[in-house]
Parts: structure tokens; C-alpha cells; sequence
């Protein structure tokens, strides 16, 4: 599948659901609206195999909270036993220390961990939830042999001084450390305006703590800081014609739908309703081809 501005889709993004145990200030609920129904196990594992027989070869979970499903084992090991690539998905830990050893049963090898500040009391002004939960399920997972990603959205005048104890604590677990700006999407206004941080500071510092720095061709050109075992991503989405230029995912909503982008809702494409009325699997496929018909970047340059 391959867009009208020759960006491949080779990645799907998909929420399981929209329903959290925690309640994190600054989340864009991944620009999903309120809560919705949900897709069952077959129905995401029949939409993942219909992508992959479009070339899409790596799956990410999101939510919501995906680990709040009892059956994301189930779907994990279904979409790896279907040949895809790459699968993982994005949590924000909590519940890991219970079950992180059914996810890695599962055959998930790979996780990103949503966490917002290093700092228990930031952290718990931020989701209203209990950092060493955090810390505990990082553990287990880590002694699994499962590789794990800190994603940490930062903020001005909340975490925008611990950009080095994160550092220091992704080199500690052995894992690997995303910092993101801040976007602008479903959050108070007000609550961007005061706390949108530009990274760009971040990434000269994190330039002179470098061994070297890559371009990741695969995940939107970003860059990657290579310390020693460590490597530092930094995500930078807003206004950014590039990040959108080298945009390979497609999204799919928590109740079935294929979202061409992560900042418009007004060109979704339904397939749970196709699917539960009898569509085939032909018929996905058309819905799929349609909605990357519909991708475009969201920032571009102007023509
Ligand atoms: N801006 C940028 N990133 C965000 N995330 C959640 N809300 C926002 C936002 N407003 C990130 C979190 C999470 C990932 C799924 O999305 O870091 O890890």
C-alpha cells in the first residue's frame, strides 16, 4: 500500500481499547474520541491478516491501557503466529509486574513504556498513579529478556529538568529512552500553552553526551543519540513536514475503524460495522487500500 505522496504503509497502530486505569493530564488519547465498543480477538487478528497480506509487517498495541484486555496474549501470540515481523505495544506499566511473564509466554519480545517523570510525585500529578508500580513491572519485564522503551512526553515546568536522571535510569535497566514533544491534541489549550517545550535544547545537549547520531529511515527519519549501550530517540511531530514526509503507520481505532492520520478524525474508514455485517476479505482490503488512498501528511510544505 503505497499513498499518493509514495509513503509506504508498512506499520499498523492499533488501540484495543480506550479504557485506562490511569488518568494522565496531558494525554491525546491518541486522538480518539470517548469511549467506544471494542473490537473482539478475532475481529483485530482478522484486520491485522488482511494487512499483512498487503505488505504491513509490523503491529503495535496501544489503548488505553492494552494491558486492561485479558486477552492481549491471545492477540499477541495470534498476530506473531501469522508471520508479523515486528509486534509490540505501549503501556504505561503498571499492570506489568502481574503480567509480564504471559505477555513474554505470548512471545512478545519488545514493549514501550509510558513514563512521564522519574519523580514519584511528579509522576503521580501527572496520571494519578503509583510510579513504583512502574519501576516493579519494568523490573520483571526486564529480567524476562523482554527490550523495553521509556516514552516520556516532556514538559515545560513539570520533567523538563530530568532529561539526565532519564538518562541514567534507561542505561540502569538496559532499555532504550524516547523523549516526545508535546502535541497539541485533544488537551486544554491552556495546558499546552504553558507547557509545550521545544526540544530543540534537548537535542544539542543530548548531541554533546553522544558516541554518534543515526537517522531511524524506518520510524519517521528520527534521530537516534547513540551512548555506549544506550540510544535516545527524539520525537518531534509538531509542525514537522519531515516527520510527516517519512510516516509509514496506519492507525486503527478501538472500535474498528482505519485512521489515515493521528490528527484527523474527519476521514476515518469503519470496518468493524463491514466486518460484523459479512463483509469479505476482499472487502477489507478495499477499505484498507481506500483509506491509503486517504493518507496525507499532515504538515507539508505549501504548494
Ligand atoms: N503529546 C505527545 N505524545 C503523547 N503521548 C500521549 N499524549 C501525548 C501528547 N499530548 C504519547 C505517550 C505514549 C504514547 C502512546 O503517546 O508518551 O507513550
Amino acid at each position: 500500500m503505497i499513498d499518493q505522496f509514495g509513503r509506504t504503509v508498512r506499520g499498523l497502530r492499533v488501540s484495543l481499547t480506550q479504557r485506562c486505569n490511569l488518568n494522565c493530564i496531558y494525554c491525546h488519547h491518541e486522538g480518539e474520541g470517548g469511549i467506544s465498543s471494542e473490537m473482539t480477538r478475532d475481529e483485530v487478528l482478522r484486520i491485522i491478516r488482511v494487512a499483512k497480506s498487503l505488505g504491513v509487517g509490523r503491529v503495535k498495541y496501544t489503548g488505553g491501557e492494552p494491558l486492561l484486555r485479558r486477552d492481549l496474549p491471545e492477540i499477541i501470540s495470534g498476530t506473531i503466529a501469522m508471520g508479523m515481523e515486528d509486534v509490540a505495544i505501549t503501556t504505561n506499566g503498571t499492570l506489568l509486574e502481574e503480567r509480564a511473564r504471559e505477555l513474554w509466554d505470548a512471545g512478545l519480545r519488545r514493549l514501550n513504556v509510558s513514563m512521564p517523570s522519574i519523580r514519584p510525585c511528579v509522576y503521580a500529578s501527572l496520571t494519578k498513579g503509583a510510579l513504583a508500580e512502574v519501576f516493579a513491572g519494568i523490573k520483571v519485564a526486564k529480567d524476562l529478556g523482554i527490550d523495553i522503551k521509556i516514552n516520556v512526553v516532556i514538559m515545560k515546568g513539570i520533567n523538563d529538568d530530568e532529561v539526565d536522571e532519564l538518562v541514567g535510569y534507561a542505561k540502569e535497566i538496559g532499555g532504550s529512552l524516547q523523549l516526545i514533544e508535546l502535541e497539541d491534541l485533544n488537551l486544554d489549550p491552556e495546558f499546552f500553552r504553558r507547557h509545550y517545550f521545544d526540544l530543540t535544547a534537548v537535542e544539542g545537549r543530548l548531541d554533546t553526551m553522544a558516541d554518534r547520531v543515526e537517522a531511524r529511515s524506518d520510524m519517521n527519519n528520527r534521530k537516534r543519540y547513540i551512548m555506549g549501550s544506550l540510544a535516545v530517540e527524539v520525537v518531534r511531530p509538531a509542525n514537522s513536514t519531515h516527520f510527516c514526509a517519512n510516516c509509514t503507520r496506519l492507525r486503527v481505532t478501538s472500535d474498528g475503524k482505519l485512521k489515515p492520520c493521528l490528527m484527523r478524525s474527519d476521514n476515518l474508514v469503519d470496518v468493524l460495522g463491514p466486518m460484523r455485517a459479512g463483509c469479505s476479505d476482499g472487502e477489507i482490503r478495499r477499505l484498507f487500500e481506500g483509506a491509503t488512498r486517504l493518507r496525507e501528511p499532515y504538515y507539508r510544505q505549501a504548494s
